[in-house]
């Protein structure tokens, strides 16, 4: 381990001392150097000023800083993490557009690695209105392409608790749908990074949770299951904690799982965590099933679990900093060794459908394709007047989808895996076809396409065929469910009046619940 007062000086000296931090692997439940010395995670969210916790309704105007952009902070925290023997850090937010070149040498310097969250509170999946759609896809391209040149870094969460109780679990089709896209642009990137999901520990669902991301077809499944768990709180044990419990579920699972937040704070807050669970983590039976675990969190924020506390631009540390390092100095984790590992865990079978459980495993949400998102709004007669804000959406699709046929193409059923072809637009896509639909379906009566100004006319490019264009639509485990009949009238009715004001409406009803 680099002494923080090593690390500094090499932080201070120029240039040329990068240690070698070579990539991190997968074999079956495991990750390893390349040198075949196993990985235990020793981690710690590392985010100033983001609660994490949730995927609230992201808000476009919403701010938050990326923690691996400032070079003064990541020099003044990173020998804090050392001191805490940390070889891996979370962040909940990375800005695309920043520049990470500092900060992840300087992690790279001192052995640390890094999982960063795709989302941010500007843009996530909404639990609340659940999508996969072209926006967030390309956002969180962008975060990858940013971040995956850095060999310390393991990989990204599509989400963090995006499920969290019983009225959410539809929300964890398009997580998966997430995870599915990720994995395949990474692959056809030849990057080095893993896509994962970091799931709450609700007692009602987690097991369905943990099965549904890693079930069916393995191009679908995560690469590695980060779980949040405050189970242990104080002086507890391994029965009381249902640490137990955890081991014996993820037994034979076939990816990596780990803690990807831990540190209950529920015996004298923050400052009084004895970090018990610390010692248990690290214990043979557990890092025999689990990959380490991830502290939450290094600084102090409202929510009471903070390492330090930030004042101006000096951090201070805490009473549970010293504990904390006291008993990050006690661990020993036993690891085994790569060659002498043969993995035996297995893919689960997708959970039942049922009252408990929105999520079908077996289709999926489609991929999000912006060539016919964007065809199907040149094909539309009817668009949101240029620079309309996002604000005056909600209202003219309530009023427009109040008849269910004209936006049947932008909405999904997880819970019988059925989506729209369109439903994996943006919203500002979106919006432009169903009000070309709904136009048409009023035989293009002008009163049809104003909705106080808000809309206006345009010429339809004619095309009928923009369905065609997104070759893996509705693919879930490598199935299609709506592109074979997209782009071909249903005939629903009222529908097909006027061949060439039908031909929209057609492509969009049809677009939906093709059995
Ligand atoms: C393998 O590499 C890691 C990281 O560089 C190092 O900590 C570990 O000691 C190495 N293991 C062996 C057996 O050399
Ligand atoms: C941000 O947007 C939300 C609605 O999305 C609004 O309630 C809030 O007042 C806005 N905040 C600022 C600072 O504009
Ligand atoms: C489920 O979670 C949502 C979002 O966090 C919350 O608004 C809702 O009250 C919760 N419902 C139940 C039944 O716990
Ligand atoms: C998800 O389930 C909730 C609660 O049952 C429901 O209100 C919402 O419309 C569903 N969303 C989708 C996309 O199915
Ligand atoms: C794991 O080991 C601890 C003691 O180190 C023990 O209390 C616990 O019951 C063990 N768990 C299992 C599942 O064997
Ligand atoms: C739904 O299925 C799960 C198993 O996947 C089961 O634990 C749960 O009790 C079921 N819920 C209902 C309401 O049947
Ligand atoms: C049109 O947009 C404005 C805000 O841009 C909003 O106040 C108004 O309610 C909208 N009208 C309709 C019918 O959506
Ligand atoms: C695709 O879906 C159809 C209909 O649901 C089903 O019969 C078929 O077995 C599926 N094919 C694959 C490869 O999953």
């Amino acid at each position: 381990m680099v002494s923080a007062k090593a690390l500094i000086a090499s932080l201070a000296a120029t240039g040329a001392l990068a240690a070698d931090v070579p990539s991190l692997q997968i074999k079956g439940s495991k990750f390893f150097y390349p040198n075949g010395t196993q990985f235990i995670i020793r981690g710690i969210a590392y985010q100033q000023g983001v609660s994490a916790g949730g995927s609230d309704a992201p808000s476009t105007n919403a701010t938050f800083i990326d923690s691996l952009v400032s070079k003064s902070n990541c020099a003044r925290d990173i020998p804090n993490m050392v001191t805490l023997n940390t070889n891996l850090i979370r962040t909940y937010g990375v800005d695309p557009d920043g520049n990470h070149d500092d900060c992840m040498q300087m992690l790279a310097d001192a052995g640390i690695y890094v999982i960063a969250d795709l989302g941010n509170p500007t843009i996530s999946i909404n639990r609340a209105d659940p999508q996969w759609n072209v926006d967030l896809f390309n956002f969180f391209k962008k975060v990858v392409d940013t971040m995956s040149k850095y060999p310390n870094v393991v990989g990204f969460f599509v989400g963090n608790e995006v499920t969290n109780n019983q009225t959410t679990t539809n929300a964890s089709a398009y997580v998966k749908a997430a995870v599915r896209d990720m994995k395949q642009y990474v692959k056809d990137q030849k990057y080095h990074t893993g896509i994962g999901y970091a799931a709450d520990d609700s007692g009602d669902l987690r097991d369905q949770i943990a099965e549904y991301m890693n079930c069916g077809d393995v191009s679908t499944g995560v690469d590695f299951y980060g779980y949040n768990v405050y189970e242990w709180c104080g002086d507890s044990d391994f029965e009381t904690s249902g640490y137990n419990r955890i081991i014996n579920f993820f037994q034979d699972y076939s990816v990596p799982v780990f803690f990807a937040e831990y540190g209950c704070n529920k015996n004298g807050g923050a400052a009084g965590r004895k970090w018990y669970e610390t010692a248990a983590i690290y214990t043979k039976n557990m890092t025999d099933v689990l990959s380490g675990g991830i502290v939450y969190e290094y600084f102090q924020e409202e929510n009471d679990y903070g390492l330090v506390e930030l004042s101006g631009s000096t951090v201070k540390k805490l009473d549970d900093f010293d504990t904390l390092e006291k008993a990050m100095q006690n661990i020993d984790p036993q690891g085994v060794s790569m060659s002498s590992y043969n993995p035996s865990g297995k893919a689960f079978s997708c959970p039942s459908v049922n009252a408990t459980w929105q999520s079908d495993g077996k289709s999926l949400p489609p991929t999000p394709n912006d060539n016919a998102c964007e065809c199907a709004v040149s094909a539309s007669t009817c668009v949101p007047k240029k620079g309309l804000d996002k604000s005056a959406y909600g209202t003219i699709f309530n009023y427009v989808c109040a008849d269910g046929s004209v936006c049947a193409g932008i909405t999904g059923d997880p819970s019988k895996g059925k989506y729209g072809t369109y439903s994996m637009c943006s919203d500002a896509q979106k919006l432009a076809i169903v009000l070309g639909a709904y136009h048409s379906k009023h035989s293009d009566a002008s009163d049809s396409c104003s909705f106080d100004g808000n809309a206006t006319t345009q010429k339809s490019s004619g095309k009928t065929d923009c369905a065609k264009l997104a070759p893996s639509s509705g693919s879930g485990s490598g199935n299609s469910s709506t592109k074979d009949n997209a782009g071909v009238a249903v005939g629903a009715p009222g529908y097909g009046v006027v061949a060439s004001v039908a031909s929209l409406v057609a492509l969009v009803a049809s677009a939906m619940f093709v059995m």
